[in-house]
């Protein structure tokens, strides 16, 4: 049972700043997901919280006590690697054992919590194996084990599933949504991948360059990301970008790119109205386009060349050229034929469309 609060985190390597001000309050069984680019900080600080990494300035808390000279032993905590760190000499059975043995506990209870979690991940036939005779996947899952037997008040996940095959990721995934209902902790979870951290998280961290970009939920950030960096990525595939030309129009604005023209109405989008006259960055998720004109009020047209599509199956996503980049729209029929070179019609609808400043990107609405 524990909180774990983040004040002023800092932590710089010399000249390099890896994590800046981070300030977070993640509540009692409260599963965190930190998400963010290679480089941005979030194994750094998952690292200080588990106490593997000294802290530059601020303070962690770990229910309700700060941990900052706590030894990691001290912090119960239980941490799971991308690179598995298992005792290759042991076995599995040995490695989940390790950390009980430490602590004392009896062989009987020690093998009925190894029975429980080697159940919950079906790695019961490997018990006896050691970790060289496993397979990535299979490995991980004892990593996952020895978390799990070892019942700490903090989970911390540094891209768990990362070497595993896409089909056994979305499996794992499940599993660890699952365990949560079994074993409700407090879990912070790093990964780089959106869907995972969309998928598994209360909330959500967005971090670039060491700071924190946005916390929410899922919903939140998909909804109103705070700017384009958050807006680009969360949602897959990512959402579209084209730079606009904004001039006041009437009781609106009117909007022109290359491929996008149209005009809004001023008390939708009421912070436009210091661009006028400048530009500003029109976000699309490619989710939000539907082919054919605009059939309603509200909508605005995009045209552009077919350049590539992605059969997957249950829909098509297409690539249009618009302003020298590529465009994407998903939900395509599956069945429809394009010859190459198409030119494509589609519409969006005003409520859909995020826009964001070409200086700084912050979002404008
Ligand atoms: N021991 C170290 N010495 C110097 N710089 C480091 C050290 N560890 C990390 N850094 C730097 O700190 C920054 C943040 O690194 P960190 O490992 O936290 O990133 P990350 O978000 O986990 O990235 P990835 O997704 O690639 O794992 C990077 O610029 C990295 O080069
Ligand atoms: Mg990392």
């Amino acid at each position: 049972m524990a909180e774990v609060v983040l004040e002023k985190l800092c932590k710089s390597y010399g000249s390099v700043a890896a994590v800046r001000d981070v300030d977070l309050r993640i509540a009692d069984r409260e599963f965190v997901v930190l998400v963010g680019p290679s480089g941005c900080g979030k194994s750094t600080t998952l690292r200080m919280i588990a106490g593997l990494e000294e802290i530059t300035s601020g303070t962690i808390s770990i229910g309700g006590r700060v941990v900052n000279d706590l030894p990691p032993k001290d912090r119960d905590i239980a941490m799971v690697f991308q690179n598995y760190a298992l005792y290759q000499h042991m076995t599995v059975y040995d490695n989940l054992a390790f950390g009980l043995r430490n602590r004392r506990l009896p062989e009987a209870e020690i093998k009925d919590q190894i029975a429980r979690a080697a159940r919950i991940l079906s790695i019961e036939p490997l018990l006896e194996r050691r970790p060289r005779q496993l397979s990535g996947g299979q490995q991980q899952r004892v990593a996952l084990g020895r978390c799990i037997v070892r019942n700490p008040s903090v989970f911390l996940f540094d891209e768990p599933l990362s070497n595993l095959d896409a089909q056994l990721r979305a499996q794992m995934r499940l599993e660890i949504k699952e365990l949560r209902e079994r074993v409700p902790t407090t879990a912070v979870f790093v990964t780089h991948d959106q869907v995972e951290a969309m998928t598994l998280g209360d909330r959500i961290v967005v971090m670039k360059d060491g700071y924190v970009q946005q916390v929410g939920t899922p919903l939140e950030l998909y909804r109103r990301p705070v700017n384009r960096f958050v807006a680009s990525f969360i949602g897959s595939p990512a959402m579209n970008f084209v730079e606009m030309r904004v001039e006041a129009a009437g009781d609106g604005f009117r909007l022109s790119g290359d491929g996008i023209g149209f005009d809004v109405p001023a008390r939708a989008f009421p912070r436009l109205g210091p661009l006028a006259g400048r530009s500003a960055v029109l976000g699309i998720r490619p989710q939000h386009v539907r082919l054919g004109s605009p059939s309603a009020e509200g909508q605005a047209p995009i045209r552009g060349r077919l350049m590539v599509t992605e059969q997957l199956g249950d829909e098509q996503l297409l690539a249009i050229r618009i302003a020298g980049a590529d465009f994407r729209i998903a939900g395509v029929d599956p069945e429809l034929v394009f010859p190459a070179g198409a030119a494509i019609e589609a519409a969006v609808a005003h409520e859909n469309m995020h826009f964001f400043d070409p200086e700084g990107g912050a979002a404008l609405r």
